[in-house]
């Protein structure tokens, strides 16, 4: 059986050979964060955006199955997106035009699922889009230029 001492003993081993451990992978200031350091202050360059009026640009679609196809034009002059005053919907809701074929400048019809209320009423189809649908930018994305901070390795 142990006694004390060496009880004692080992537990102040294991302490200085975990310290020493943790000593040998210490990461330097200059190696954490995307700057030269964590101590600087980058100021961010606004990217530029890219797309030109809608009618004008090649569908970008989406990066995987379900997720919000990206908005290929500008968007600037139809924001904010008010209850008063919604201008994406101005030309994609166009519940007629879903399922027939599109000329190159027209807008993508809105989908049936924004028009259906997924949580309460998932089988009805309605005549407006749902609310929850409403606001468009908080699911599609315009584009701009920027560089990935980080590079994603994902692939879909
Ligand atoms: C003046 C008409 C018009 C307005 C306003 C408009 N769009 Fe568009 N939208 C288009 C057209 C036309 C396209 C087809 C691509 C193109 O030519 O730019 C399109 C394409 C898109 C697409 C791509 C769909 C796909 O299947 O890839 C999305 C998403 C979109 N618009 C979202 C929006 C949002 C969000 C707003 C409001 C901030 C908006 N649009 C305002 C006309 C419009
Ligand atoms: C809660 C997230 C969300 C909101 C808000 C939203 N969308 Fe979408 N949208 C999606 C997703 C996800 C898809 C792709 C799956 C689908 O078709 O339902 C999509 C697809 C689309 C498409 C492509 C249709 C096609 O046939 O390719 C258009 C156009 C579109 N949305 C326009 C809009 C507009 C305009 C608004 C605002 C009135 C809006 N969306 C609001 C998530 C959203």
């Amino acid at each position: 059986m142990m006694n004390c001492n060496t009880s004692m003993a080992l537990v102040l081993a294991m302490a200085i050979s975990c310290g020493s451990a943790l000593a040998g992978n210490t990461v330097s200031d200059d190696q954490i964060g995307i700057s030269a350091s964590v101590f600087d202050t980058p100021t961010p360059t606004m990217p530029a955006v890219v797309g030109s009026e809608p009618g004008e640009n090649a569908l970008v679609g989406s990066y995987f199955d379900e997720a919000p196809p990206l908005i290929p034009h500008v968007v600037e002059e139809f924001l904010p997106i008010l209850i008063s005053d919604n201008q994406c919907l101005d030309c994609h809701d166009a519940p007629e035009e879903i399922g027939k074929p599109r000329a190159k400048d027209d807008p993508v019809p809105i989908p049936k699922s924004h028009y259906t209320d997924l949580r309460n009423n998932p089988d009805k189809v309605t005549d407006h889009v749902i609310g929850a649908r409403y606001n468009c930018m908080q699911c599609h994305a315009a584009q701009k230029d920027a560089q990935p901070l980080v590079e994603s390795t994902y692939r879909q």
